[in-house]
């Protein structure tokens, strides 16, 4: 039995996507276990490219099973719309893919708050993806909120969707949006659940029963370590815990089950809506920016980008205890003459850690830098360690150094075969 959870060393879109699926053809489930539709994962393989939000990545590998835990928040219409995206393509989905049905729903009353309170905090809003997940946790944990196992019982579900909309039509109004009507939500809903009923399924002895008969699992994290709410850069952070202790909860996987821990590093940083960047690129016309500069896979706004800090990767390794590394997008890095990398940070005259400052204190921080000589060749045909250039085999190095566990894997291209195995 193997237990691997596969998680972000950066603030996410490191391409755990394209790891996962990398990985999942020798994995018999594939799960996802925390997050929602905020997540924007990449996949680029045989059947096509894929912009993959609550399926897990690995659903590509046809033997392997698909879990979305309880942990995750779900848009229906982002998961129908998904599941219907993949079938088309064929993938067949349908009978290898559970859903949990303690997994809470994203209403449209979430969306328009998380919306409001972005607009009402103006400069200091969080940036975020606006598909409600702040709301929807937050009404998890304070008791208000709809979970797919709710429609099992119309009247009961009737009667506390009825009060969430009385409740949250008080705040909508205040804040200036419009009210919702309850029939119309409850109609659309209902639809929804008769469309995603045949993928709920109790997880806990499908999960039990897979940890007893040896199965391989594959943990597939959304966001990155440092947007977890509690070790991350707070309040510029999501609404659920991100390391992979969160699979524990999120998916039934006891916490000394897990086996391995890969640590998804891009080799650089990039960074999407507020909070601080401390190796943040801000010189437009420089070549580093033009180069890392990319798309979020999920609202389509423009990352912001900066030099590899190895000081997160270092904290992520040791909070999530990180066996081994995979590097990703190194090929974009070929051309540059001087590759910059964070090693350490100065606060006042004093090496600080990450842990020891608040994201206001984070954004203050002097960023000590290492300059490596870069290498001008294409790499992303290589097809091994040996066969990249000297300078881009001592910038791994030096990384696994720094971070104290092996880069086993690095990417040199989106596609999933473009990848060298160490
Ligand atoms: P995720 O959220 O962690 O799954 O990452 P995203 O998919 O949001 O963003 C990662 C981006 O990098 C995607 O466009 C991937 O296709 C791309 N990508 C992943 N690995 C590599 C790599 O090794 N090289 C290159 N050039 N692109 C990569
Ligand atoms: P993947 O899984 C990068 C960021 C948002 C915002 C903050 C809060 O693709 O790596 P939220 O909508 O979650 O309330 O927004 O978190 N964020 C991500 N950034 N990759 C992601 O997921 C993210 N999911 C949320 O940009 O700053
Ligand atoms: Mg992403």
């Amino acid at each position: 039995m193997t237990v691997t959870a596969v998680i972000g060393s950066q603030w996410g879109d490191e391409g755990k996507g394209k790891v996962v699926d990398y990985f999942a053809e020798r994995m018999d489930y594939v799960a996802r276990f925390n997050g929602g539709n905020n997540a924007g994962h990449t996949v680029i393989n045989e059947f096509g490219t894929f912009k993959i939000h609550l399926v897990p990545s690995g659903i590509f590998a046809k033997n392997t099973v698909g879990l979305i835990g309880g942990g995750v928040v779900i848009d229906p219409a982002v998961l129908i719309e998904e599941i219907e995206m993949l079938n088309k393509a064929g993938i067949g989905v349908d009978g290898r893919l559970w859903i949990s049905p303690r997994s809470h729903l994203i209403m449209p009353y979430h969306k328009i708050l998380d919306g409001l309170y972005e607009e009402a905090k103006g400069a200091g809003a969080t940036g975020t993806t606006r598909r409600g997940i702040g709301p929807v946790f937050a009404d998890k944990v304070s008791y208000n909120g709809i979970r797919w196992t709710d429609f099992a019982r119309e009247d009961i579900l009737t009667a506390r969707l009825k009060m969430q909309i009385e409740l949250k039509n008080k705040i909508i109004i205040a804040l200036g949006g419009s009210a919702l009507k309850f029939d119309e939500v409850f109609t659309t809903y209902r639809s929804y659940y008769e469309k995603v009923k045949p993928y709920i399924r109790e997880l806990f002895s499908l999960v039990q029963d897979g940890l007893k008969e040896n199965k391989n699992f594959l943990l597939e994290q959304a966001m990155g370590t440092f947007l977890d709410t509690d070790w991350g850069t707070y309040p510029f952070v999501t609404a659920s815990t991100t390391i992979p202790s969160a699979a524990s909860a999120g998916l039934g996987i006891p916490p000394r089950y897990i086996t391995n821990v890969v640590g998804v590093t891009k080799a650089y940083t990039t960074r999407v809506g507020a909070g601080p960047l401390p190796t943040e690129i801000k010189d437009y016309n420089s070549d580093a920016y033009k180069k890392f500069g990319e798309v979020a896979a999920t609202t389509g706004r423009v990352r912001r980008v900066g030099w590899l800090d190895l000081e997160l990767v270092r904290t992520a390794v040791q909070l999530s205890a990180v066996t081994e590394l995979c590097l990703t997008k190194l090929d974009v890095l070929s051309g540059l003459d001087e590759i910059q990398v964070c090693t350490k940070y100065e606060l006042d005259g004093d090496t600080i850690r990450y842990a020891d400052v608040d994201a206001y204190d984070l954004d203050k921080v002097e960023t000590v830098y290492q300059t490596l000589k870069g290498w001008k060749e294409d790499i992303s045909k290589a097809k091994s360690f040996d066969a990249l250039p000297v300078n881009a085999q001592i910038y791994v190095k030096m990384i696994e150094e720094a971070a104290g566990v092996p880069v086993k894997w690095i990417g040199v291209g989106p596609e999933r075969d473009a990848t060298i195995r160490r």
